[in-house]
């Protein structure tokens, strides 16, 4: 298995490019299944989420090529409306798929997700919005066994503001006889990017990026041309990188009204960060102030920028209070950088950040993405040698990671 092997103490220096992010294109590839005709995209990130839903359709009978970041997906013709356990245990976001398959054949067999290890995190809200419009839902086997003729409009709210299942069940409106109204709807930008992809497809969709979400269901979608928006996400994790450390990075093909909240915590921590229509470019001396956090849906502080911000404040002047409102069970990183030498004490969602002079270097393991991620910020800063076992979880999210913190002056290097 790899490791990272980090040398902490350097200030990072330079401009990168941020790829497509993961979380739109892993929904626009599944809203494929929904065409007749090719869907070309473009920015989509080489990451192992990105194969696996890529492979997970082929399974289905898509046809895909593949050049750079370019990718071509045609389901002008498919064979099995299947996504079986194997596939779907590697990665949740395969839940994608039912809702496309649902709406344009009738019928879907899913392997429901397995444990995660962030949390529970069920889809019974996918699965009840699809039967509001209509669908017969059984489960049987572990597998999600959805049936509907034609799926019906309907008004239906959602009692959490779920990203994915707003994904799932505005993709099966599209094909819907009649009008859909989702409530409560996630507002994510990757929510929106899907729905300028669908659009284009032919969807005729109102309010994406607000609560209520309404789709007029048409006849028959086709494919179009898509670049896929910017991973706000990865971008955000060199922004902490480059506070933390000390340096001035500019982040090429970054939006800052994605980012808000991110901006808002890193200004109170007293970073200097400055943005134009394409670039966010971050300047700090390395003194920090701690900033408390608290994670909600967007456009509030994301929950998958609360490990590297914790990160961050394992090192700022002060206290900070870091609470996780989405997940319950998303403060694994913590014990890890204890042994860097932060001080943390976790009380049920929240956790207290004391801040240290210096964290030291250490073996460390990553136990999901953003936990990883925030393991190698802390490594950055760390003295001496950390070495970061199970990375394959960051192969998952951050597309050319070494070389893309070697291109900023970082000492880091992957073994196996
Ligand atoms: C997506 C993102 C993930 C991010 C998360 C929250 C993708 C591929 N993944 O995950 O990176 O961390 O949003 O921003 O886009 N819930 C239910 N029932 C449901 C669905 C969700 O109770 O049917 C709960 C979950 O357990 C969780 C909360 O709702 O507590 C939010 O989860 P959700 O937004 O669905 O997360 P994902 O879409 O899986």
């Amino acid at each position: 298995m790899d490791k990272l092997v980090i040398e902490g103490g350097i200030p990072l220096q330079g401009e990168i490019t941020i790829s497509g992010a993961k979380n739109a294109a892993l929904p626009i590839l599944c809203a494929s299944l929904l065409a007749e005709t090719p869907l070309k995209l473009s920015a989509v990130a080489k990451l192992k989420d990105v194969g696996t839903t890529i492979t997970l359709l082929e399974h289905m009978g898509v046809q895909t090529s593949r050049s750079e970041d370019r990718v071509v997906l045609d389901a002008s013709h498919i064979h099995t409306q299947e996504a079986p356990y194997e596939m779907v245990k590697t990665m949740r976001a395969s839940i994608l798929v039912l809702g496309p398959l649902l709406a344009r054949f009738g019928h879907a067999r899913v392997s429901l997700p397995g444990g995660c290890a962030i949390g529970s995190r069920p889809v019974d809200l996918h699965i009840k919005g699809l039967q509001a419009m209509g669908a017969e839902i059984h489960i049987e086997h572990g597998y999600i066994e959805a049936h509907a003729i034609k799926l019906k409009g309907a008004r239906y709210f959602m009692d959490m503001v779920t990203v994915t299942g707003t994904e799932n069940l505005m993709m099966a409106a599209c094909l819907a006889d009649g009008t859909t109204v989702l409530e409560n709807a996630a507002k994510e930008p990757e929510v929106v990017d899907l729905a300028e992809c669908l659009i284009k497809m032919g969807a005729r969709i109102e309010g994406a990026g607000t609560d209520i979400i309404t789709i007029h269901g048409v006849e028959r979608l086709h494919g179009c041309d898509h670049q896929v928006v910017c991973d706000r996400i990865e971008a955000g994790t060199y922004m902490v990188a480059a506070a933390m450390t000390g340096g001035c990075v500019k982040l090429n093909n970054a939006r800052a009204e994605l980012l808000d909240a991110v901006i808002e915590k890193l200004r109170d921590a007293g970073v200097t960060v400055e943005s134009d229509a394409t670039s966010i470019t971050v300047k700090s001396n390395g003194k920090l102030k701690a900033v408390n956090i608290r994670t909600a849906p967007h456009p509030a502080f994301p929950t998958d920028m609360q490990a590297q911000m914790m990160a961050l404040n394992t090192i700022a002047d002060g206290v900070a209070k870091v609470t996780e409102t989405i997940f319950e069970n998303r403060f694994m990183h913590v014990q890890e950088m204890q042994r860097l030498g932060a001080q943390i004490e976790v009380e049920g969602n929240t956790a207290i950040v004391r801040g240290v002079p210096k964290l030291e270097g250490a073996t460390v393991m990553a136990t999901d993405l953003r936990a990883s991620a925030s393991l190698v910020l802390a490594a950055l800063v760390a003295s001496g040698e950390t070495i970061i076992e199970r990375i394959y979880h960051l192969d998952r999210g951050y597309e050319n990671l070494e070389e893309k913190l070697t291109a900023l002056g970082a000492k880091v290097k992957r073994t196996s």
